[in-house]
């Protein structure tokens, strides 16, 4: 199972700490073998990038050039980002942005994990051949009630309708905190979990990522 732990904007100031997650990422992915990838905000990608796999948190459809304020999919690559979320339900783009975003990650060498709410718009986002889609319903994110246990059909449909378009891994994501939830997700054909509260806000990030993988 693939672990994206999500930092969102709970690093920095008085959230999560960016650089003990990531070694903490390392140490727990090194001691089980878990693929661990850490998603911090793009100021700390290179950082994390030396420490253990690093994802940013979104790309823009730009390429080098004039975009002020755009988040270029090179830069993140350079920084040592292997991948980036797209269309996070935090950070939505449009269709025709989200298809411009995966051909960036693409063109940079990225990989490309598309999210969507529900099944129809992980299926639409398929088409597009990112390289993972991750199926977060809006409402469970944040809640500590598990997509995979408290919404298995979301998954299960999910899983069903990617296949249905292409051969793309799915994920899920939202509330999940246990190692129980990562293995109701796996039972139900996703192949990772993302992650955010459940770790960030965990009173032992290490111990919390561990529980998840094992
Ligand atoms: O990208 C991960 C995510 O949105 C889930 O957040 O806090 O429910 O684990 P959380």
């Amino acid at each position: 199972m693939f672990l994206l732990v999500n930092l969102k904007t709970y690093e920095s100031g008085t959230g999560a700490d960016a650089i003990e997650v990531a070694e903490a990422a390392a140490r727990v992915s090194e001691e089980t073998g878990a693929r661990i990838a850490v998603a911090p905000q793009a100021v700390d990608l290179r950082d994390v990038a030396k420490r253990c796999e690093a994802f940013g948190q979104h790309v823009d459809s730009v390429e080098y050039g004039s975009n002020t304020g755009a988040s270029l999919a090179e830069a993140a690559a350079h920084a040592g980002a292997g991948g980036t979320l797209v269309n996070h339900s935090e950070r939505r783009v449009r269709l025709h942005d989200l298809a411009g975003a995966v051909d960036a990650a693409h063109r940079a060498g990225l990989e490309a994990l598309v999210c969507a709410n529900n099944a129809e718009q992980c299926a639409a986002a398929a088409a597009l051949e990112p390289d993972y889609v991750a199926v977060e319903p809006p409402e469970l994110i944040g809640t500590g009630t598990p997509v995979s246990q408290a919404d298995p059909d979301i998954v299960r449909d999910t899983v069903e309708r990617v296949g249905d378009v292409a051969e793309v891994p799915v994920l899920c994501g939202a509330g999940i905190s246990s190692g129980d939830d990562v293995d109701a997700a796996a039972d139900l054909g996703a192949e990772g979990v993302l992650v955010a509260s459940g770790v960030v806000k965990a009173d032992d990030p290490e111990e919390a990522m561990r529980d998840l993988v094992t």
